[in-house]
């Protein structure tokens, strides 16, 4: 196990994104967001690529692109809530750093996704449906490749953010900033 990167995974809503901006500023890492760099290669939006190309083909370019990150060094890694679903995906995951899981609720997942709903696979006739089906088909996953979880449904982001920073301190002996 190695931590030259923090690698966040969870379901959607779970906060990766915000937890990792967070994370990068406190401890002065880079921030990379697999989603963001897939919408700069592709030229388009997450849900224009579902639409266009397909779910798949999505896929392949999350694979592509967490496969290209190998690099990094001292970067907080936030990854889409899908990632977890290939196992060549998973492998990645946990040679590119220590990875988290970023856990929650299925009431509070649905109320976070519930203020966005520009997420592709949440387009359907009930969304509060969809998100519990594909949370129990998933919730194994995370919990195999994250090597700690938090469950983030009662916390504030600066109280997440904390956990996480004690707990790779603790892992990893860092003193004081790494
Ligand atoms: C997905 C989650 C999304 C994005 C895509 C697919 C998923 O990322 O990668 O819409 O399969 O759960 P967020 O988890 O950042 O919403």
């Amino acid at each position: 196990m190695s931590c030259q990167n923090i690698v966040l995974i969870g379901f959607m809503g779970s906060g990766k994104s915000s937890i990792g901006r967070l994370l990068s500023k406190k401890l002065g890492f880079q921030f990379v967001d697999t989603d963001r760099v897939i919408i700069e290669r592709a030229g388009m939006e997450i849900s224009d690529i579902f639409a266009q190309h397909g779910e798949d083909y999505f896929r392949d370019l999350e694979s592509t692109t967490l496969a290209s990150l190998a690099h990094l060094r001292r970067c907080i890694i936030a990854t889409g809530g899908g990632v977890v679903l290939r196992e060549a995906n998973r492998a990645l995951l946990s040679g590119l750093g220590f990875v988290v899981g970023l856990a929650a609720d299925e009431e509070v997942i649905f109320e976070r996704v519930s203020r966005n709903a520009k997420r592709p696979l949440l387009q359907t006739e009930n969304p509060r449906e969809t998100v519990r089906r594909i949370l129990n088909e998933r919730l194994n996953l995370y919990e195999a490749a994250a090597q700690f979880t938090v469950d983030t449904s009662q916390l504030t982001y600066e109280q997440i953010a904390e956990i996480i920073i004690n707990e790779v301190r603790r892992a990893f002996q860092w003193q004081s900033a790494p």
